[in-house]
């Protein structure tokens, strides 16, 4: 006999979102969710794996968001397979996964988009301007419909844990953000459903990244010029096969401010770069 699969819950509707929302609130149970566009691995299902510690429930949505998007970026090519994710989420003791269409999240009319300064300066927003934007809009809408005690976001995109920080302090949202390492392979190089667009060759250079960022933060703690190093950095990734660098900086690790050494405060390093057609980041602790 085959066994059979485990199902899970899936919800498309808000209206019906909020209703088993509620009935899990009337018990006094806490939520926790983990936002995700979908492409799940090993590093989604750790934040799944932490977010069960922290609450008896927990939702995982699913949402390629088209706001975060540029019209000239990966939207349209952006790896989606819901079955898989279904029964990897089911596996992983998911209870529920929120899964609306863009008409439902975005319906006729919708006319808001959140503004975010601050962390959200440069780095990634000098290379995709509309990104934190459209992040902090959908996250946002995500914390209203689902009003978990707590979500779960990856350091892997540490910007954007930043930019979600800050919002939920200034906005006073009434939810606790938790960061989670990243999950490399063997070799260092950061998971990412991105990483599935990366051909033989390219696999292959794709780890120097982590290396690099290594490397500058072993310089920086030596003592070196910031800015030499960030330069030596870059032209380091180029020479390992990597077709072009956005950007490998040193920054403070709360505010995303440009590192000041003298200040003794903890630091960042943090990367964007391309593969061919792949844009990879990464980042790690000073
Ligand atoms: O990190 C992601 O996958 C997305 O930016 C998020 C947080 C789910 C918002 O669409």
């Amino acid at each position: 006999m085959t066994p059979k699969k485990k199902s899970i819950k899936v919800v498309r509707k808000t209206r019906e979102l909020r209703q088993q929302v509620a009935r899990w609130r009337g018990r006094r149970e806490t939520i926790a969710l983990v936002p995700t566009m979908g492409a799940l691995h090993e590093g989604h299902l750790k934040l799944v794996a932490e977010a069960r510690k922290k609450a008896k429930r927990t939702i995982v949505s699913i949402f390629v968001n088209p706001r975060q998007f540029a019209p000239h970026e990966d939207f349209d090519r952006y790896p989606r397979d819901e079955e898989a994710d279904l029964a990897k989420l089911a596996k992983a003791g998911v209870d529920l996964v929120w899964s609306p269409a863009a008409a439902e999240m975005y319906p006729a009319g919708f006319a808001t988009r959140i503004e975010v300064e601050g962390a959200a300066r440069e780095l990634e927003t000098d290379f995709r301007p509309h990104f934190f934007g459209g992040v902090a809009t959908v996250c946002c809408k995500l914390f209203s419909q689902v009003a978990p005690d707590v979500a779960l976001f990856g350091e892997k995109d540490y910007q954007q844990l930043c930019v979600i920080r800050q919002m939920v302090r200034d906005l006073d949202l009434p939810l606790t953000i938790k960061g989670v390492a990243t999950v490399r392979e063997k070799d260092g190089l950061a998971l990412s459903s991105r990483n599935a667009y990366l051909s033989e060759e390219e696999r292959k250079i794709a780890p120097a990244l982590y290396a690099a960022l290594g490397k500058l933060a072993a310089d920086v703690n030596a003592g070196g010029s910031i800015t030499m190093l960030q330069a030596e950095a870059s032209m380091g990734l180029l020479a390992a096969g990597f077709s072009k660098v956005d950007y490998v900086e040193v920054r403070e690790a709360e505010t995303l401010a440009p590192y000041d050494p003298a200040a003794k405060r903890k630091g960042r390093v943090l990367a964007a770069a391309w593969l061919g057609r792949t844009r990879l980041i990464d980042n790690r602790a000073l």
